[in-house]
């Protein structure tokens, strides 16, 4: 884990738990168990993650998939952990410092948008068509309240499962082992083993546990 992004938040237990770090022996355990067809796949995975390296700040091994796009700016920072999968399509635009977890999915055609700092914990799941994003993009001035703040950090727990064509906006923070339903805009903070969903996505129950 990055420096700048341990003990952010006293609500979120963000250390990193036993089995966040999947040693090479385990993946190689699993790797064996695959059908040749999964082996190609995932080889195809770690290759063009090695022929992308320079896209990302952190050495670790993880799977970037077909059509992943990656676009640094402003000196943006992305550090993705060991395990975790970019998925077909998934974009990542990062003018800022993005932290991914170890083991996160993050979903086909899921758009991650990171101007500020912006950390995804641990063995989060991002469904498909989901976007994140920590900043609102244009400037706009409001009758009442005058400019609106641009962009904020977003802090995402680990073992956070988000539902597909979910949106998280600009300061949200959601806790440890929470639930977001399909279809969610979350524009509040959640706090940890919460269910939410809907428009804007309100509490709907408590997680005990959530299975990948
Ligand atoms: C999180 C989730 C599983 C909760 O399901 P649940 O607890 O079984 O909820 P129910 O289906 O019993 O619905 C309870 C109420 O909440 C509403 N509701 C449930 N999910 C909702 C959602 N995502 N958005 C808005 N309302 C929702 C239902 O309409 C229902 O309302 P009603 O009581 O007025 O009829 C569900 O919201 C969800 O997101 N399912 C999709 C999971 C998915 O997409 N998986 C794909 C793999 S990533």
């Amino acid at each position: 884990m990055s420096e700048e992004f341990a003990g952010t938040s006293s609500v979120l237990n963000l250390e990193p738990k036993y089995g966040d770090q999947p040693g090479y022996e385990r993946f190689w355990r699993q790797f064996k168990r695959y059908s040749m067809r999964d082996k190609v796949i995932a080889s195809l995975g770690v290759l063009r993650r090695l022929l992308r390296w320079y896209q990302f700040d952190s050495k670790e091994l993880f799977i970037v998939e077909r059509k992943v796009q990656v676009l640094k700016w402003r000196g943006g920072r992305i550090e993705v952990g060991r395990g975790t999968r970019l998925a077909m399509g998934s974009k990542i635009v990062c003018g800022g410092h993005l932290s991914i977890g170890p083991r996160v999915v993050v979903g086909p055609n899921t758009i991650i948008m990171c101007n500020t700092k912006m950390r995804i914990g641990a063995r989060c799941m991002i469904s498909w068509n989901c976007s994140i994003f920590d900043s609102i993009g244009h400037r706009l001035w409001l009758e009442n309240t005058g400019e609106v703040e641009i962009e904020a950090p977003i802090t995402i727990g680990n073992d956070v499962w988000i539902g597909p064509y979910s949106i998280v906006m600009k300061g949200v923070t959601i806790g440890d082992n929470c639930v977001i339903g399909a279809g969610s805009v979350v524009r509040r903070d959640v706090p940890p083993n919460s269910l939410v969903y809907g428009n804007p996505a309100r509490m709907a129950g408590k997680v005990v546990k959530w299975e990948r």
